[in-house]
């Protein structure tokens, strides 16, 4: 069996640069908290923990440390918190992340009404919400938009991972009310991109494994795109759980992983399935001399 890795999988380049910050912090020896796990991967994060990094999710009776905000970005209010109670912040916010916050807060200031395209639970969403000083509309799709009652100088700009159609939906529902509409197209490429590459690659194998934390959104949108095409998909955080059998009399192996998964997880998953494929062919090799 062969093993293909999509040609853009795992961590995007906001991730990555948020734990190159945070093991930089490590490796000088500081007392590190990231404010809300770092990202949505748990093995990241245990290991993170393992070299005394905390988890802070507010800053109450909190132990100083240096603050690392995560790629998601946070709202003003934290920063200004930090300051007040004395805790140095290493911003890992997604350079990506920022434009749009700065958006946020430039088109408030400037009379406009902010609509952001997005999931209104979403860290990333809130921390938006906060730059405009709560006074955008978020709207999941075209539907939410369409109830919003608008007029004169609107602002639509988007979560970073959304798709394209829904962000066009939504436009096209703004449009129909009497607006003066700035779209900022802000969807990041990385999201559409190991997109595109796990749809082309799941059209090449007959077995998908995605690799990603389960409560990533966007691993769990790429197992998703997989499965849809009717390929046997399976979406694991790491390679212990991968079974044998799935991979009976399959040819060819696909493999993905979400933004948040980090190379090292990749190559392990790859590692343990190329070890299965073996097993499984000196299995056969002794079943056939036996009966020969
Ligand atoms: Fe940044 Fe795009 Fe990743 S916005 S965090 S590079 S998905």
């Amino acid at each position: 069996m062969q093993v293909l890795l999509a040609d853009h999988a795992g961590f995007c380049f906001g991730v990555q640069r948020a734990l190159d910050l945070v093991e930089d912090e490590v490796k000088q020896k500081q007392c590190v908290a990231t404010y809300g796990p770092l990202i949505h991967n748990p093995q990241v994060v245990e290991r993170l923990a393992r070299q005394g990094v905390k988890v802070y999710d507010d800053l109450q009776d909190r132990t100083p440390a240096r603050l690392v905000i995560r790629s998601h970005g946070v709202g003003p209010e934290v920063y200004q918190e930090a300051k007040e109670r004395d805790f140095p912040v290493i911003d890992a916010t997604c350079p990506f992340v920022k434009k749009v916050q700065t958006l946020a807060q430039r088109f408030t200031q400037k009379g406009y009404q902010v609509v952001i395209a997005g999931d209104r639970n979403h860290p990333e969403v809130q921390g938006i919400l906060a730059w405009s000083d709560g006074k955008a509309f978020v709207v999941a799709n075209g539907e939410e938009a369409a109830t919003l009652k608008l007029q004169g100088k609107v602002a639509l700009i988007a979560q970073t991972t959304l798709k394209e159609a829904t962000l066009r939906e939504i436009e096209q529902a703004l449009r129909a009310q009497p607006v003066e509409l700035e779209l900022r197209n802000t969807i990041c490429a990385a999201t559409g991109n190991r997109q595109k590459a796990a749809r082309q690659l799941v059209n090449e194998v007959d077995v998908m494994v995605v690799i990603g934390g389960r409560n990533s959104s966007n691993t769990v949108k790429l197992a998703q795109i997989c499965r849809d095409t009717g390929v046997p998909t399976y979406h694991i955080e790491e390679a212990a759980e991968l079974e044998p059998e799935w991979f009976t009399g399959k040819q060819k192996a696909g493999v993905t992983a979400g933004a948040s998964t980090p190379r090292w997880i990749i190559e392990e998953v790859i590692q343990r399935m190329t070890e299965l494929n073996q097993e499984k062919e000196t299995e056969f090799q002794a079943q056939t001399q036996e009966s020969a």
